[in-house]
């Protein structure tokens, strides 16, 4: 079949520019632009992305008109009822789950590369006590990249898995920490005899002077959150990630960039102003005057953990994370935790809004997390830091996936510029 093409006239000149057609294998296909400026002189302007394919991925799809997430195929809905993180962690790595052997040594390899080097112990003392814990995580995983230097030659494909393992397997131990100096408790080191999640509870909630029970609803319900937050195809942070490893940085250093760009309250540092907001509206009374203002185009406030770039439909996280809401809050005896029901209402009330309708804003994966995370007793300023420990696998799995890819070349957009022309210098003492 002869190759689709589009093709641009040039109404300048009347000439004619065809471009070729790439299909992808679900979802919209592309039109590849890498000869249009070569063509035409001019650049494509696209600024927040909007109609805009950065790379091809085979890594997770979205349908954001059907509200549909895949990761290698699988959908969200399979994977948060059959699996767990670490069996979608491996996924997300390798293109296919896992057969058991494989699993069991993929699930050993992350519980021996919990720990850090100590020094580190001091580099985390050496933050201010009010520092936010996202400051402490993104300093942190910066840090990791003044060691290791037997294995980061980004090359060799056995260093890139081995930098993979290590920075999936040490989040958990350095968002403990962020938690702990922030408290101004002491750092509690990894149990190897604990699953993921209840290695990151244990380190967080335990102290040296007793026993600490890891609670089986909570190492399952942030089994399943962390799941829902892997990966999300090309969003802000990985894009940042990607960007950032085009250049063929550290890699930890490349994490680190992706953890400071997730840490905006307009992507994963939403889940935490959900919960200013809905602590702000207070009551169900105040809902009216809120969703006003969210419309008032005067008023900067925004109904955090609604509307999406991709999703135009429920986003199908939120769904699953509105439902185990449900159940979590119920096991955990908060069954009427009033800020649940009046986020209930809240999307009752917006989603039958015009405002709200036309322009297809749904609640997304941030409007329910923090309800859970608050209900398990964490701190509302570690929301997006537990964002970051699940969303490193879908980091590591994008860098890995765009540095392997054959004639990988740095990423260096154009612009439109629209500053002042070329002019003669004026010395000082005529201006
Ligand atoms: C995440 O990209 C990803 O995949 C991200 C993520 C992932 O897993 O990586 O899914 C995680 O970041 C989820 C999004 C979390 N952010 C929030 O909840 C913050 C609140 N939402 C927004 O600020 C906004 O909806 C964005 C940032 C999510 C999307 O921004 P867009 O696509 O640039 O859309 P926009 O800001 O241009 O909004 C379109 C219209 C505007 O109105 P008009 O100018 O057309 O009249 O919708 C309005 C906006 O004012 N609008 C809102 C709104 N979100 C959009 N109005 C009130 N409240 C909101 N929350």
């Amino acid at each position: 079949m002869s190759k689709e093409t589009v093709t641009i006239i040039d109404n300048r000149t009347g000439k004619e520019v065809e471009l070729p057609i790439v299909q992808a294998t679900q979802g919209p296909s592309v039109v590849d632009i890498g000869k249009f400026y070569q063509e035409t002189g001019l650049f494509t302007y696209d600024p927040g992305f909007l109609s805009t394919a950065s790379c091809d991925s085979a890594i997770t799809f979205i349908d954001g008109d059907n509200g549909i997430l895949q990761y290698g195929g699988y959908s969200i809905e399979s994977l948060a009822e059959q699996s767990n993180f670490l069996e979608v962690s491996y996924l997300m790595l390798n293109g296919e789950l896992p057969e058991k052997e494989q699993q069991e040594k993929f699930s050993d390899i992350i519980t021996h590369h919990s720990m850090l080097n100590e020094s580190l112990r001091n580099f985390f003392h050496s933050f201010y006590h009010d520092a936010h814990p996202m400051a402490i995580m993104v300093g942190v995983v910066g840090s990791l990249s003044a060691f290791y230097h037997d294995s980061t030659d980004i090359n060799n494909p056995r260093h890139r898995e081995i930098a993979a393992h290590r920075m999936i397997a040490k989040m958990p131990t350095i968002a403990a920490g962020c938690y702990k100096h922030s408290i101004g408790e002491p750092l509690v080191y990894p149990d190897n005899n604990l699953s993921y999640t209840g290695n990151l509870l244990k380190m967080m909630f335990s102290v040296p002077c007793e026993e600490y029970q890891v609670d089986p609803v909570a190492e399952k319900a942030l089994d399943l959150i962390f799941i829902l937050h892997v990966d999300h195809e090309q969003n802000a942070s990985t894009s940042t990630v990607r960007l950032a490893g085009s250049s063929r940085a550290n890699p930890f250093a490349c994490i680190a960039s992706g953890i400071a760009a997730l840490w905006g309250p307009a992507h994963g540092g939403a889940n935490e102003a959900v919960l200013s907001v809905l602590e702000e509206i207070g009551d169900v009374s105040q809902i009216p005057k809120y969703i006003a203002r969210a419309k008032d185009k005067t008023d900067s406030f925004r109904l955090m953990g609604f509307g999406h770039r991709v999703y135009k439909n429920y986003d199908p996280r939120a769904k699953i994370i509105r439902t185990m809401c449900h159940e979590v809050l119920e096991k955990l005896g908060h069954r009427h935790d009033p800020l649940f029901e009046l986020a209930l209402r809240l999307e009752e009330i917006a989603l039958k809004d015009e405002y709200f309708i036309k322009r297809k804003l749904y609640p997304n994966v941030d409007f329910y997390s923090g309800l859970i995370y608050k209900a398990l007793g964490i701190p509302t300023n570690m929301f997006t830091v537990m964002f970051a420990i699940a969303r490193t696998v879908g980091w590591v799995a994008h860098w890995t996936e765009m540095i392997s890819a054959e004639g990988q070349r740095i990423g260096r957009p154009r612009q439109l510029y629209v500053g002042p022309k070329q002019r003669d210098y004026i010395s000082i003492d005529k201006r």
